[in-house]
This record gives C-alpha cells, structure tokens and sequence, in this order.
C-alpha cells in the first residue's frame, strides 16, 4: 500500500472482507471426519498418561474420559465449530463437563496431536489396503495354478514374442503385488511411530510419559510390544514424508493393477480372453458391443495416485520446520488416494479372475509371428552353431516367410550327419523349409543334419516351446508350479506378518479401553 493508493487507511477492505472466506477456508472440520475416532483415542490415551503421571487428579481425567463417550456417541456430526476435529472435540468436551475439560489439552499441541491422528488412522488404512493385494494375490495364485499348462501369446512392443502361459502371466503379476504388499508394509512400520508428546515442536516442561502413549495407541513393535517413537519433537510434528511414501507406495500398486488391466484390454480386443460380464460395459447404440471399461478405469486411477503423489511431494517441498498449516492439505490427497486405489485393487482383480481364457485362441495366437523363432535359434546353438549365427539363420528365414518367399523344395531325407549317416526327414511346412534354405544358404547344410527333425518340429510347436523354456521363473509349467510353490511361502509369510500387526493395533485397543476404565468405571461405582 503506498501513500496515493485512494483506498489506503479507509475502512472499504475491511468492510468488504471483514467475517469474509478465510474462517471457512482454514477450516479443515469436514475432511477431518476420517481422523474422528483416532483423534478421541488420542484423546484418551493422553489424559490415561496425564493421570498415570499425577498431571491431572484421577477424578478430572474420570470427567474428561465420560465426557469423551459422550462426543463419540454423538459423532463428528454432532460438533458444532471449530478449525478442526482436535479443536471441535477439545469444545464440545468443555461444553459437557465446563471447565475441567480444559485440562485435557495440558502438556500437547494440536501439532503432535493431528501427527498422532494420522499415524493412528493411517495405520489401520495401511492394513486393510494390503489385506485387499493378499485376497488378490491369492486369487491370482488360484487361477495361475489352473492355468499352468494354458499356452498363451507372450508379447514384446506389442508384437508376438515368445510363447508363454497364462499361468506364467498370472503369477508374473502375483509376484509385482507381493512387491506392493511388502512395500505398504515398510511404510506401515515407519508409520507406526508415536510422535505425541512432541507438544507444538519443542517439548514440555511436564514430567510426561511418551513411551506410555505410545504404547496405550499401539504404537508399538508388532513382535516385541516395545513402544515405538518420533524421538525427536520437531521432526515429530513436521514430518510428513511417511505420507509422501504412502502415495508412493499406492502409486506403484497402481501402476501395477494398470499394467494388469492393459493387459487384458490388450488380449479380450484380441479376441483371446472374455471379461466376466461385471467387469464390462455396453455401447449406448452399438447393440454389437462388450467394452472393457472397468479395466479403462483401472488404467486411469493410476493417473489419480501419481497425482496424489504429485500434491504430496509438492506441498512438502520446502516446507520449514517446524509446523506450517500448509501441512493441513497433505492428508487429503493420501485419503482419497487410500480410498480410490484400494477399490480400483479389487476392481482389477476381479476382473482377472473371473476372466474366461479361450484356449483355442491362445494357442493359434501364440504360434503368429513365427514366436518360436528364438526356441529355434536356441536348438541350433545346442548343435555348435553361434547363437549371433544362428540368430541370423532364423532373422532370415522369419522374413523369408513373411514376404512368402520360401519356395524351394524341401531337402528332406537325402542328407547325412556328420557320421555320414541319414538323418530324418523334414516335416513339410513353409517354416521348416524357409530354415532349411537358411541354413543351407548361410552354413553350407541342411538343417537337418544339425539338429533332429522332431526336436525342430517341438520348437516350432507354440506349446512345445513354452515346455522347453524351464529355467528358473520361465513358462514351462514344472517350472511355473515350483515359482508358485515359492510364491504361496512368501504370501503366507506376508500373510503372518500382516496378522502380527493387526493384532498388535488389537491388542493395543484393549490395553487402552481397559486403562479408560480404570477411571470411568470407578466413577460410575462412585
Ligand atoms: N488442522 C491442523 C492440521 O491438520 C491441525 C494443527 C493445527 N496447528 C496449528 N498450529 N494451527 O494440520
């Protein structure tokens, strides 16, 4: 404002603003729903510890305790006003027990509170998005398992590759979802830390008991019930980079369920697998259409995480220390992100395992493109040949019989090995022939004395090459069934790990519930 501003020292903005947006604006009351019931454990944790510790009388933290029943029973709904739900529940606390309720707020800050709130609640998000890729990743064991023997076109830049299974498929994306579990559970253990205590960043001067709380909201090690902390009071209240690897960790699931639903985009236009009714849609006028929408969606929510991740990572960049009400906004774009890739998880899911494979299909598909020209390069190494030889000898006969140019007759049966004895004949097909005049115009012989007649033809054969592909993690169903021996081992040492925790939150919930009532049932017998 300078002197000549016309407007400068009148009350005209004031009056044009004043009761104005902003109270609305810093509001965070609504979204604030979700932290409702962790904000009343945190709640009562703490004044448990402010009691424990002769903070508080036993018979004030009774009253504040009774009264925090009753803000619950009357719900997030029920709260009148406020920034936020820490402030609203701290309100209506005093509004039913007067002034007493005030202690409740002794020894902490809002900012170690919320930290507290989304640590708790994230928790229990993180645990049931990863119970949802467990029941996935198990289905997908399931149909893997029936589809161990299923040939299928595996593809490279879009293009028929080498021939594969489905089963071999399946369990490829089985294994990038263990990938995403045990991801969401590293976070998990990150987030699983107590910063409350912390007070606004930089500690208190009561004699309070972090461990205690900690320990009271299960924040805790699953294995040992040693509580766990944010040590330190300002990275306790600033650091929100558990959630920036939360986004993280969903974008990446996302991303996986995307490539699970392109996939399938991929194979149902190609006429090789049909989506489960559920899972499509229908044209509004073209009576002739079964759209894949479902997995469409799918492809896009991986959109919704990276921008999710992209909020996160961008409203933290920066950020001083210690608290800044910036860090109100970066909860949101992980709730909804929590909400949405978690239902696009089961969505894609369902969708793969309720999918019908055409058999047929899949096994003229997978012999297009001449996809067993590796399987081909890799017999004629075996005979002595150089694998780059014998990469250019199939190179030139794969284009000889896509130009069509593979004419000349068969050399069959009049050739000898080197022992000079007659080897087998040569199956009459247009790709044999191209590989025999390869051969004999790059190496001077005729294929078939390099390799056997019926190995060939088992090369060329889409079902025989995948079976020929068994080293470690390869298609051929033994060595599918043994990577699916391995990966029901680790599910169900994923699966233990998850229970570990859960019932750690568990027990964590009883332990406070009967600390709770240590105090208000002494009230109620009073
Ligand atoms: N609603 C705030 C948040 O979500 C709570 C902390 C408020 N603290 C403060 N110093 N204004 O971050």
């Amino acid at each position: 404002m300078t002197d000549d501003d016309p407007d400068a020292g009148t009350a005209v903005r004031r009056d044009r603003f004043a009761g104005g947006p902003a109270r609305g604006f810093m509001s965070s009351l609504a979204a604030d729903q979700r932290l409702f019931a962790a904000d009343l454990a945190v709640d009562r944790a703490h004044v448990v510890m402010l009691a424990e510790q002769g903070i508080v009388s036993d018979a004030d933290a009774a009253t504040i305790l009774a009264a925090l029943d009753n803000v619950e029973a009357a719900g997030h709904g029920a709260l009148s006003s406020g920034e936020d739900v820490h402030e609203a529940i701290e309100t209506a606390v005093i509004e039913h027990v007067g002034d007493v309720g005030g202690r409740m707020h002794t020894a902490r800050s809002r900012n170690d509170e919320v930290a507290a709130c989304i640590r708790y609640r994230l928790r229990a998000d993180l645990l049931a998005t990863i119970d949802v890729v467990n029941e996935v990743r198990e289905a997908l064991l399931d149909a893997a398992a029936l589809h161990v023997d299923t040939v299928m076109p595996g593809y490279t830049h879009l293009q028929p590759a080498q021939p594969i299974t489905v089963g071999h498929w399946l369990a490829g994306y089985e294994q990038a979802l263990a990938r995403d579990a045990e991801r969401l559970c590293g976070v998990y253990d990150r987030v699983n830390r107590s910063p409350l205590g912390a007070a606004a960043f930089a500690g208190t001067t009561f004699d309070i008991n972090r461990e205690r709380t900690a320990e009271l909201l299960g924040f805790v090690d699953p294995e040992t019930a040693e509580p766990l902390l944010v040590d330190n009071t300002i990275d306790a209240v600033s650091g929100r980079d558990v959630l920036l690897e939360t986004a993280g960790a969903l974008t990446a699931l996302a991303v996986t369920c995307s490539g699970i639903a392109e996939d399938l985009v991929l194979y149902a236009n190609r006429g090789l697998v049909e989506l489960d009714d559920d899972y499509a849609s229908t044209s509004s006028i073209m009576p002739q259409k079964k759209n894949p929408d479902s997995l469409e969606l799918v492809r896009a929510v991986a959109g919704d995480a990276a921008g999710a991740f992209q909020g996160v990572a961008t409203t933290l960049k920066g950020l001083p220390r210690a608290y800044n009400r910036d860090l109100q906004r970066v909860g949101p774009h992980v709730w909804t992100a929590l909400a949405k890739v978690t239902e696009t998880l089961a969505v894609a899911g369902g969708a793969v395992t309720t999918a019908t494979w055409d058999e047929a299909a899949l096994e003229t598909a997978a012999a297009e493109g001449f996809s067993t020209a590796t399987g081909v390069a890799d017999l004629l190494t075996q005979s002595g040949v150089p694998f780059r030889t014998a990469h250019e000898v199939v190179a030139s006969a794969a284009e000889a019989v896509a130009t069509g140019n593979n004419a000349s007759g068969l050399t069959s049966g009049e050739n000898q090995n080197d022992a000079g004895n007659a080897v087998k004949p040569l199956a009459d097909d247009a790709v044999v022939q191209a590989l025999d005049n390869a051969t004999q115009d790059q190496l001077g012989q005729s294929i078939a004395t390099l390799v056997d007649p019926d190995d060939l033809a088992a090369a060329l054969d889409p079902t025989g090459s995948a079976a020929s592909r068994g080293s470690r993690g390869g298609p051929a169903p033994a060595a599918v069934r043994e990577s699916l021996d391995r990966a029901h081992s680790r599910y169900n040492e994923n699966l233990a790990a998850t229970r570990l925790r859960q019932d750690a939150v568990e027990s964590a919930t009883n332990r406070l519930d009967a600390a709770v009532n240590e105090y208000t049932s002494g009230e109620q017998d009073a």
